[in-house]
């Protein structure tokens, strides 16, 4: 079965793109999972593990006697995940390549976990009731998903930044009267993460409890701007077919760079869209 939904591209950048992503997005996912119980000791999954970002930060919170299982679709980003573990002296931290539907996973996980990947599978709420036959009976099911009904902006708003904001996201108002609209759009669901406890609910957990966050930062040495670039360069592709985006419009060259002039130059912010976690227990005995 193949459902790659996975539009933004499996290059050597997208790869460089993650780990600055979680450069800025590390701390929030961090206190996340905290909130959710991941603690010393216990077994557990990330799927979509990406670059390993996320299993290595597990592996920070579940300590030595703890393990952490990696899967992605993506082999080739495996080895940057593997050598970065290894790097960082994690041998409990493990991955594996494949559809996370289609791989055969232990069953004895105390928790599963992801970020930025339900947003990528087309029907999330079964993928999660297929995960939960993977947990003992009480374990955490733990999601960060993103949702872009607001997007990326600053304080004060700029006429440049009030554009290029336009490029990644669509006016809120068609986000919000999308938000119920049947049968889901291809590609990657922007409001993931107000359809967690939607998604929790279908697939027969407790109504997840829920935590919000956004990522927000000045000054010249905020992360946020090149992330900015270079998630729309990653998108570029799929925007430029869309009709959204004009390359030699965009610049996206030049665009961490205005972005910070914009900013730094009033003493303003950049903020990121809203950051959403959900986590409830399996109540399967
Ligand atoms: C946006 S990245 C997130 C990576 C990582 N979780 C992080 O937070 O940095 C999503 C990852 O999910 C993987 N992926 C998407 N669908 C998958 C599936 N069905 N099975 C396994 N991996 C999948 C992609 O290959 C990609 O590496």
């Amino acid at each position: 079965m193949n459902f790659d939904t996975y539009i933004l591209g499996r290059t050597d950048r997208e790869t460089r793109r993650l780990i600055l992503q979680h450069l800025v997005f590390g701390p929030l996912t961090r206190r996340f999972f905290q909130a959710a119980g991941i603690g010393a000791g216990m077994k557990v999954l990330d799927i979509g593990s990406g670059a390993g970002d996320v299993s290595i930060l597990v592996a920070e919170l579940v300590g030595l006697t703890g393990r952490v299982v990696g899967v992605d679709m993506n082999a080739e980003i495996l080895e940057t995940a593997r050598a970065r573990a290894e790097t960082a002296g994690w041998s409990n931290v493990t991955f594996m390549a494949g559809d996370v539907r289609e791989l055969e996973l232990d069953d004895d996980f105390d928790a599963v976990v992801g970020r930025w990947i339900l947003m990528h599978v087309p029907e999330p709420a079964s993928l999660i009731r297929h995960l939960v036959t993977r947990l003992k009976p009480g374990g955490i099911v733990a999601f960060h998903e993103n949702d872009f009904t607001y997007p990326p902006t600053t304080f004060p708003l700029t006429s440049f930044s009030q554009e290029a904001n336009s490029w990644a996201v669509p006016p809120v108002d068609d986000a919000m009267r999308r938000w119920e609209s049947e049968p889901r759009r291809p590609g990657p669901e922007p409001q993931m993460g107000t359809k967690l406890y939607k998604t929790y609910v279908e697939a027969g957990l407790p109504g997840p409890q829920l935590m919000l966050e956004a990522a927000i930062g000045g000054g010249p040495n905020w992360p946020g701007y090149e992330l900015f670039e270079e998630t729309l360069r990653s998108l570029l592709p799929a925007l430029e077919k869309m009709g959204r985006i004009d390359p030699a419009k965009a610049q996206i060259d030049t665009l961490a760079a205005r972005l910070r002039a914009a900013v730094v130059e009033r003493h303003g912010v950049h903020m990121m869209p809203m950051m959403i976690g959900a986590w409830s227990r399996s109540t399967a005995t």
